[in-house]
């Protein structure tokens, strides 16, 4: 058997921003919409046999959703944490909806499992998982999706930040194409920390986005040539980008 196939699903501003004392830095109710039905989605013969998507966060995301909204609906919640308990967590040790692991190594033998039931798995962050996944060294499993959703306008202030995985020039043409959708000089030109050397990562086309999405595709977006969408004043892009070579 393969390895299992990992995606991380971030929201992040141009230069990786993801957080913001402890939270989210914005509010959109339809990025939300979009997470929750790119993560829940299982195709049609998979459903029919009980299968469902697994999603992977660290203590402090688990920590940050409300509690009447936890564990996430639909979807086999695993969270992980060196030091806390199911009890200090608020999760049942019986329950069939979210497991506790103290590291990501006996999260992934136990979704790795041939009868685990699990059709999809993405990695919901924050930070410190994201790091962790990126540099992931596994016999069990590999990240090769990074489903983005990217800020492109307003620029907001973040405390927490997604690992660098573009080039300079790819971060470049991220700028201008932000540049072009909100007006020259909206969104800033703040260089991000680091930039890869060599491309590690390239960005899908949309109708690779499409088709990856099936049925989760927002039906506004069908037929959009850069999936591109606002909120009010937010101007944000759905990106898929896939592991180089
Ligand atoms: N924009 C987005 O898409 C997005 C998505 C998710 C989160 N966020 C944001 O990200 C921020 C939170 O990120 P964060 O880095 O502070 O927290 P985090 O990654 O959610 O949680 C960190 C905790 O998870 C546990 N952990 C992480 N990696 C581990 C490993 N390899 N082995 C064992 N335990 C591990 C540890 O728990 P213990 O300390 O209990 O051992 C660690 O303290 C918030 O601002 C949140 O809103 C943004």
């Amino acid at each position: 058997m393969g390895k299992l196939k990992l995606a991380m699903v971030a929201a992040m501003s141009l230069t990786n921003g993801i957080g913001k004392d402890g939270g989210l830095p914005w509010r959109l109710k339809g990025e939300m919409a979009y997470f929750r039905s790119v993560t829940s989605h299982v195709a049609e013969d998979e459903k029919r046999e009980g299968a469902r998507n697994a999603v992977i966060m660290g203590r402090k995301t688990w920590a940050s959703i409300p509690p009447r909204f936890r564990p996430l609906a639909g979807r086999v919640n695993i969270v992980i944490s060196r030091t806390s308990s199911a009890k200090d967590l608020g999760i049942d040790p019986e329950s069939k909806d979210v497991h506790l692991f103290a590291s990501v190594e006996q999260a992934l033998a136990h979704l790795a499992a041939p009868q685990s039931g699990i059709h999809r798995v993405f990695v919901l962050g924050g930070a410190q998982l994201y790091r962790n996944m990126m540099s992931l060294d596994s016999n069990v499993a590999t990240v090769d999706q990074l489903l983005v959703t990217r800020i492109l306008a307003p620029q907001y202030e973040c405390d927490a930040f997604f690992p660098e995985f573009r080039t300079a020039q790819q971060y470049k043409s991220e700028l201008d194409h932000a540049n072009a959708i909100a007006g020259a000089g909206q969104v800033g030109s703040e260089q991000p920390a680091s930039t890869l050397t060599r491309q590690e990562w390239t960005q899908a086309s949309p109708e690779s986005l499409r088709e990856y999405l099936g049925s989760a595709c927002p039906a506004a977006l069908a037929d959009s040539k850069d999936m591109v969408t606002n909120e009010g004043e937010t101007w944000y892009q759905y990106q898929l980008w896939e592991k180089t070579g």
